[in-house]
């Protein structure tokens, strides 16, 4: 297969095609949202599908059961993805998205509403390694190629939704005021108790300490990779092959450590810090 049949572009980024047509991308052009909505954002393997998980136990005061009896896709759905048209109507209040569309191509409705967003950022290393096994389990994906090869590829946009340094900038440049939340991956992993009270507080929950513990253990990598509602079981192999690699991996921070070379993390840093230059955040972690 070529390139041309796995993706099809859309304002000069790369989407799969298994996942995604001219038909979801108008839906989510169209798409009405609400004020109540809440939006995850990310760049694609810095926490998507943790969030599917945190985000509707944080609006249910820790009910269990939409993360026992929901895929995580139909949960908490993809914006831009086909499935959204199918179960939208499904979909209780408040409800939750998530969404790897850079900031400008959100639909004018999105803009006019009073939707929150968290936008989840996670060290560029870490996400390149994630997807690069991602590309080896997902069957509905370019063959990543070796890990050099690919690095080249995330490093100019020639991958899934593009650069890594056009999407965190988008979403730093915006009108959204206080509708926006910044948290990272590695927040997250670090203090997830912690990281939980700022996304309940953000989204006017006040949840007990209790349900703090009881999200917490049902977030956790370990209950997550078992929930056959999170961890993509219930995709057939032909597209998903976790003998290659599960999709939910490692969940840690730094394994970059473990897949860069000394020559690799010069030219990534390089090409990371030179994008980013003038910028007016920072990051909060070291490239280097
Ligand atoms: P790794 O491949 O490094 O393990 P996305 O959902 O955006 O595709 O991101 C996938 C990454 O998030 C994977 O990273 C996955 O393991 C990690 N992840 C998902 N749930 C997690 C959790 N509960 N704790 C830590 N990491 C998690």
């Amino acid at each position: 297969m070529t390139s041309d049949d796995i993706y099809l572009l859309y304002h000069g980024l790369l989407l799969p095609k298994e996942t995604h047509c001219a038909d979801s991308l108008k839906f989510a052009q169209e798409f009405t949202f609400k004020d109540d909505d809440v939006l995850a954002v990310t760049y694609p393997k810095s926490g998507t599908v943790w969030m599917q998980e945190i985000l509707p136990l944080v609006l249910n005061g820790g009910d269990l059961t939409p993360v026992l009896t929901i895929p995580n896709w139909d949960r908490v759905p993809w914006l831009e993805e086909k499935r959204l048209a199918l179960v939208v109507d499904q979909l209780a209040s408040p409800r939750a998205l998530v969404t790897h569309f850079p900031y400008h191509l959100m639909p004018p409705s999105f803009h006019t509403s009073k939707a929150k967003v968290i936008y989840i950022m996670r060290n560029p290393k870490d996400a390149l390694v994630s997807s690069f096994y991602f590309h080896q389990m997902a069957v509905f994906l370019e063959d990543p190629g070796t890990f050099d090869e690919f690095m080249d590829k995330f490093l100019e946009g020639r991958v899934l939704f593009g650069k890594w340094t056009d999407h965190v900038k988008s979403w730093r440049h915006t009108e959204l005021g206080d509708r926006i939340m910044y948290i990272t991956y590695e927040e997250m992993v670090q203090d997830l108790p912690a990281a939980l009270r700022r996304i309940s507080g953000f989204l006017s929950r006040n949840l007990s300490e209790e349900a703090i513990q009881k999200i917490t253990e049902q977030c956790s990598f370990n209950t997550m990779k078992a929930n056959a509602m999170s961890n993509f079981s219930l995709v057939p192999k032909i597209y998903m092959d976790p003998d290659k690699s599960p999709f939910l991996r490692k969940g840690v921070v730094g394994d970059w450590k473990s897949h860069f070379s000394s020559d690799q993390l010069a030219r990534f840093t390089s090409v990371i810090q030179k994008e980013l230059e003038g910028e007016s955040f920072s990051l909060p972690w070291s490239l280097d």
